[in-house]
């Protein structure tokens, strides 16, 4: 059932985050599904309620544009009907205005992001206070961006001294005057497999000072991939050549939670999942040319992982408290 973002973020608010993860393929999105279910192996296994999660499907605009946006968006719709008890929200990942217009008139998203954290702060107030002119008329929630995380997305690479943490006034005034729903803040992470040199880690006290001035407001953490070493470990042993690097400690999505941090974007971690995945198959057996035969196990581990990411971000075991609370709303689609 897919429901509004804002639907999951009132229930969440304060208890624990919601996953927002990015898809490219059909793999990723039943491995997806699957995991939010609490069932690794195969669609027909029954669902799990102590591992069931809501979650928060993400497509980029690099993920749109990769094979049709209309396969994924297809692909979404089945799983709805092969999933019926999964409960979930459709966003679009880092939009440009365009992008966004586009994913508004489809009528297809619960919302969209509009980031234009590139640009001045006027300007970043101006285009997102157009995407959400047009988002609420048609019932859409709108996510912007203030601060600049550093790392790679979509095709802008902003280095480490380029990038900068949220101002608390600023997102105050950012709010206000833009009319978001939710805003992405930079608190200390950044895009991709390399976030951390030893011991950093995010910026507790800023994220609390943001939450003083705003509170019951949902922010948003971008780059919240952990980056976990078993799995960069597993790539490098099958033929692999990444380089040691650290992501965001999973034991602070809670206490990030409980501050208001609603929506965590993963999409580094997946991707890590499906590299390894591939090259142990190929390195295993290397006279197999089937794409079922790396693509069987990488739904498999790819849905243990999310199991194991929603235990982490609180929203493990909560699916049916979700259902419960959305008797009587009504939903998007
Ligand atoms: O924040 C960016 C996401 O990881 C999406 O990456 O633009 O390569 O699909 P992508
Ligand atoms: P990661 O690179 O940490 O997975 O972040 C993904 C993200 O922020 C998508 O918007
Ligand atoms: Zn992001």
């Amino acid at each position: 059932m897919i429901v509004t973002t804002k639907q999951l973020f009132d229930i969440a608010y304060g208890n624990y985050a919601v996953g927002a993860y990015n898809i490219n393929n059909l793999e990723q999105t039943i491995g997806l599904f699957r995991g939010n279910l609490g069932k690794a192996e195969s669609n027909d296994e029954p669902a799990d309620s102590a591992k069931s999660a809501p979650f928060i499907i993400q497509i980029s605009r690099g993920a749109r544009s990769y094979t049709d946006k209309r396969y994924l968006e297809a692909m979404i719709r089945t799983s709805e009907e092969v999933f019926p008890e999964a409960i979930f929200a459709v966003h679009l990942d880092h939009g440009t205005e365009e992008a966004c217009y586009d994913c508004i008139d489809s009528g297809f998203y619960s919302s969209v992001m509009i980031d234009a954290s590139h640009e001045d702060f006027d300007e970043n107030i101006a285009i997102t206070r157009r995407v959400v002119d047009r988002a609420h008329e048609k019932g859409i929630s709108v996510e912007a961006e203030l601060g600049m995380l550093g790392g790679v997305e979509e095709d802008i690479v902003v280095s480490e001294e380029h990038a900068c943490l949220t101002d608390p006034d600023q997102a105050k005034e950012f709010i206000e005057r833009s009319g978001c729903d939710s805003l992405a803040v930079a608190i200390g992470t950044s895009h991709g497999a390399y976030k951390f040199k030893g011991s950093q880690g995010l910026h507790f006290d800023r994220i609390e000072a943001i939450q003083k001035l705003m509170p019951n407001y949902p922010f948003v953490m971008h780059g919240s991939s952990s980056v976990p070493k078993e799995w960069v470990d597993r790539i490098n042993a099958a033929g692999g050549n990444m380089p040691s690097t650290s992501g965001v400690r999973e034991g602070d999505y809670l206490p990030a939670a409980k501050l208001g941090v609603t929506k965590v974007n993963i999409d580094t971690d997946g991707r890590l999942v499906w590299c390894a995945t591939y090259r142990e198959s190929f390195r295993d057996k290397p006279a197999d040319f089937d794409p079922r035969t790396p693509g069987k196990p990488f739904m498999a581990n790819y849905a243990n992982y999310i199991i194991h990411k929603n235990e982490m971000l609180g929203s493990g075991g909560q699916l049916e408290n979700v259902r419960d609370a959305l008797k009587g709303q009504t939903v998007a689609s």
